[in-house]
């Protein structure tokens, strides 16, 4: 089958803004202003792109995962684009099943899909790690050239698997990572040190498998996410992707972090009214709370568009809506509160990444176009602290990537500093192919780029994103 034969031509994910592209790499053309001397790191984003026509029933998340690295100094820039040689990359990998397929579960493997490492970015150990949406084998890749070093293990240590949006912590170095298990009611805690050893690795019991996203991260707790979107009752029993809405609260499991030479500690959950939450803004501690900003998804207000025929669904379920809120769990009194802070929509949201574990005042998040498809048609600076925001919109047709905060050089992250620096992101027009990277004042926000740097390849919408000083 072709990309524009059969079922894959009513599959909105495979074309236009979604389109695979192919690896290369190449020095980022200038096109507007200047790129500031004091930007030096590099972004990098990771996403789907499958490596050839499916062949049958295509989910927009099972294509191979594709780095793209953006990289900034002297006022230059340059981009590559590469895959990540997963544990289930290239033709080996083929023969286990995408998510509309039904799965077996084979006795020697940790997952029953494949696992494609491309929904996470994040830097641990001065190396990138790839990671998965519904938790897989970490990929370690170069920051330098994004050539894969090795599916990641801790040196043989990792029982089973690290979920996307694992977290490092910037005063220890640590990766504090989450797992969890499609059809067992149990959760993971572990903790890898600076130094890439497996210190800490806890299971935390569930009442039943569930589905979480994301996690907190403070300088002393882990948040764990209990939310009710859980497998049906024949998908537990035959092992297959049967997913529903379920009555049931909505849970957060905060956990000590290791410390003095001691493990996670007990988890004390806080319910709250039912919802789900993908991505978590930030989380940390004020006097005996615990602070967990997120974004809380609300219905879209669609309905699945018969156009995209048996894609209907899967095209619905990713529009997301969300609204910033702030959950506030008290650790003293065991109470819980939960605070909207506005009713605007955003999504993906990102933060300067040293200040992860502190409290934060700024946020950064994309604004979904108003469509059925995921896009980006503007971002989104907001003040935690009053729930405003100032909005930098893209150009009508061109749609942007989850952006990441690059400190200006030199800056360190007190809370006056915070959002010194540049907002990065990707963006891609639909009309002409175009990609480019731009750099945003973080502090004069509604201007135009500070610099438009075209890039030398087009690089499809994909998903998260992340920022890596020079230096580090
Ligand atoms: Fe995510």
């Amino acid at each position: 089958m072709q990309w524009n034969e059969g079922l894959n031509a009513k599959n909105p994910y495979l074309h236009g803004l979604y389109a695979p592209t192919v690896e290369g790499s190449g020095p980022g053309r200038v096109i507007s202003g200047e790129i500031p001397r004091d930007l030096s790191g590099a972004y990098f984003r990771n996403g789907p792109n499958p490596t050839e026509p499916p062949g049958g029933m295509h989910h927009w998340f099972d294509g191979e995962g594709m780095l793209h690295g953006l990289w900034f100094g002297d006022g230059a820039a340059r981009y590559a684009a590469r895959y990540v040689r997963s544990r289930d990359f290239g033709a080996e990998g083929a023969a286990r099943p995408g998510i509309f397929s039904q799965a077996e579960e084979a006795a020697d493997r940790t997952t029953v899909y494949r696992d494609t490492a491309n929904t996470d970015v994040i830097v641990h150990n001065g190396r990138l790690l790839a990671l998965w949406y519904i938790s897989g084998r970490p990929v370690a890749v170069d920051p330098e050239t994004l050539e894969t070093i090795a599916v990641e293990d801790f040196g043989g240590a990792l029982p089973k698997n690290v979920s996307a949006h694992s977290k490092t912590c910037p005063k220890t170095g640590e990766l504090i990572f989450f797992d969890y298990a499609l059809y067992e009611p149990t959760m993971w805690l572990g903790a890898v040190s600076a130094e890439n050893e497996l210190t800490h690795f806890k299971a935390i019991d569930l009442p039943g498998p569930r589905l979480p996203h994301d996690m907190g991260l403070t300088e002393n707790y882990a948040i764990l996410h209990d939310l009710p979107v859980v497998f049906t009752e024949q998908g537990i029993a035959n092992r297959v992707w049967r997913i529903h809405v379920a009555e049931q609260p909505t849970r957060f499991g905060v956990t000590p972090r290791p410390k003095d030479g001691a493990g996670f500690g007990e988890t004390k959950w806080f319910e709250f009214p039912t919802c789900y939450v993908y991505h978590v803004i930030n989380a940390w501690e004020e006097g005996d709370e615990v602070v967990m900003a997120a974004c809380k998804m609300v219905d879209n207000g669609l309905a699945p568009n018969p156009d995209y025929g048996p894609y209907a669904p899967m095209v619905d379920v990713l529009a997301l809506r969300a609204q910033p809120f702030l959950w506030r769990m008290n650790m003293k009194t065991g109470e819980g509160r939960e605070e909207q802070l506005d009713d605007a929509l955003s999504e993906f949201p990102a933060i300067n990444l040293g200040r992860t574990g502190s409290k934060t005042r700024w946020s950064y998040h994309v604004v979904m176009d108003d469509c059925d498809l995921q896009r980006f048609s503007a971002l989104r600076k907001y003040d935690l602290s009053t729930g405003s925001y100032v909005q930098h919109d893209f150009e009508p047709g061109v749609f942007g990537s989850e952006p990441a905060f690059a400190p200006r050089d030199g800056v360190g992250v007190d809370a006056d500093a915070e959002d010194e620096g540049y907002v990065v992101t990707l963006t891609t027009s639909l009309e002409t192919g175009r990609s480019e990277a731009r750099i945003i004042d973080a502090r004069d926000f509604a201007a135009p780029p500070v610099a438009r740097v075209e890039l030398p390849g087009r690089a499809p919408a994909g998903f998260h994103a992340t920022w890596m000083p020079a230096a580090s």
